[in-house]
């Protein structure tokens, strides 16, 4: 009698505790969540936030698919023979694309989906805008994966607010530097071997030298030499002058310089010319020249024209220029250029140059016309990313190359940290007497 009357009542009781303890464990949670979430971020959405998403995700692709015209009717005679067979039953829903399992990253989540007959990567890219707004997404990516198959990426915030700056793993290769952090969260690396030149643009203020502060900071502990070419006077680059092999800070001695990398480049070409090799690295390395990057701020200021000796200077510095982008990938001289706006009305040399530098950096822009200078030729998606910068978010950056674009943010080297690294590399500098005696 004892046992059942006690039963009882702690029927009665557990689930009253139950709900104590759950409304005390929900409140708290309301309470702490915002510091909680803010402290523990990815704790926050692997716990709280992917269940919903995938709910949401879930519950919204087939009207999504429709509203977003990614829907296929099916065949009319279909719909009529299921209406003669189902007696009134409502006619089979469109098809929609099928979608794989959702697969969680630290930030968001990302999942496969297979294009109906018909249907082309880019109808997915459209839609992302609308499938981010859908599952209360920061930003949703789309890119092909096979044929047949689009990988669609979420994420909950924008992955470069704040970038984790990736370990450094395995040894140091030469031209290769970790300059930044990917969307993904792996590490933005620029691998002059892979891709020699670069044209890096953006509006003032919008993270072009910071970029170039980290390139320097890579590249002054590697056997290389550095070349500066700034008509700023000088004022970005003379901050790496102890690691520089020559400087130029205004026109005249730009075209020099630039002249005597030529002839450099030149004489390097005998030197593969008279071994039979294609380039300096098919040389034996205690033969081998050393690599040199020629870094050039502020193109604009070596193309714009204002008298008659100006065009000729100018004219001579973009010949220059665009040789060395020719001949420089194979006889190792590598070209980055930045400016804050390329267009053509710099001068033909300009969009020929642009040809040859097959890597493309775009920061935040103040036209139109540099992003498309420097994206243009590439996907349409990739412009509005790059139109969509604000000044806060300055060193993001949209890459693209032939194989796609994505974004990017270097890491804040500030100038005193780039002084100070080129500083303490200074003994590095290897000594180039033909490009000093072009001062
Ligand atoms: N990756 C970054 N992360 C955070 N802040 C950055 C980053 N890159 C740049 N900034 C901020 O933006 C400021 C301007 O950057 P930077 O000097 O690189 O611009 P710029 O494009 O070279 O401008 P200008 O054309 O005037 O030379 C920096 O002082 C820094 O405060
Ligand atoms: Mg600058």
């Amino acid at each position: 009698m004892i046992i059942l009357a006690s039963t009882a009542s702690a029927g009665t009781t557990w689930p009253s505790s139950f709900l104590v303890v759950a409304a005390v464990l929900v409140s708290g949670l309301l309470l702490a969540g915002p510091a909680l979430r803010r402290r523990y971020p990815v704790a926050w959405w692997l716990l709280f936030g992917l269940p919903v998403a995938c709910c949401r995700v879930i519950r919204t692709w087939r009207p999504l698919m429709a509203g977003c015209g990614l829907a296929v009717s099916r065949r009319p005679a279909l719909t009529v023979v299921s209406g003669l067979v189902g007696k009134g039953a409502p006619p089979p829903q469109p098809l929609v694309p099928r979608f794989g399992f959702i697969r969680p990253t630290a930030g968001g989540f990302w999942l496969l989906a297979r294009l109906l007959p018909g249907q082309v990567p880019n109808d997915f890219v459209k839609a992302a805008p609308a499938m981010a707004e859908a599952w209360g997404m920061h930003a949703v990516r789309v890119a092909p994966q096979k044929p047949g198959t689009v990988r669609i990426t979420a994420s909950v915030t924008d992955p470069l607010a704040y970038p984790r700056i990736p370990k450094q793993r395995g040894p140091v290769h030469l031209l290769r530097v970790a300059v930044g952090a990917l969307e993904t969260g792996a590490a933005w690396v620029i691998d002059l071997r892979r891709i020699p030149h670069w044209l890096i643009v953006g509006a003032t203020r919008s993270g072009k030298s910071t970029l170039i502060n980290a390139l320097v900071a890579g590249l002054a502990p590697q056997p290389v030499a550095l070349v500066g070419v700034d008509c700023k006077g000088g004022m970005e680059l003379s901050l790496y002058e102890p690691r520089l092999s020559a400087l130029a800070t205004n026109r005249e001695q730009a075209v020099r310089l630039l002249a005597a990398l030529v002839d450099l480049t030149l004489d390097r070409m005998t030197v593969c010319r008279a071994a039979r090799v294609r380039n300096i690295w098919g040389l034996p390395e205690q033969e081998r020249p050393v690599p040199v990057v020629v870094i050039v701020d502020e193109i604009a200021e070596l193309f714009l024209i204002a008298s008659r000796n100006e065009k000729d200077e100018a004219h001579a510095a973009g010949t220059a220029l665009i040789r060395l982008a020719q001949l420089g990938a194979a006889l190792g001289v590598f070209l980055l250029v930045a400016g804050q706006r390329v267009g053509s009305d710099l001068g033909p040399g300009v969009t020929a140059l642009r040809a040859q530098l097959g890597g493309r950096v775009c920061h935040r822009v103040a036209d139109p016309g540099t992003a498309e200078m420097a994206l243009g030729d590439l996907n349409p998606d990739a412009l509005k990313a790059a139109q969509a910068i604000t000044p806060e978010q300055a060193g993001t950056a949209v890459l693209a190359s032939g194989d796609g674009w994505e974004r990017a943010r270097s890491h804040l080297i500030t100038e005193a940290d780039a002084e100070a690294i080129a500083a303490e590399y200074a003994h590095l500098t290897p000594h180039l007497p033909e490009l000093l005696d072009a001062k």
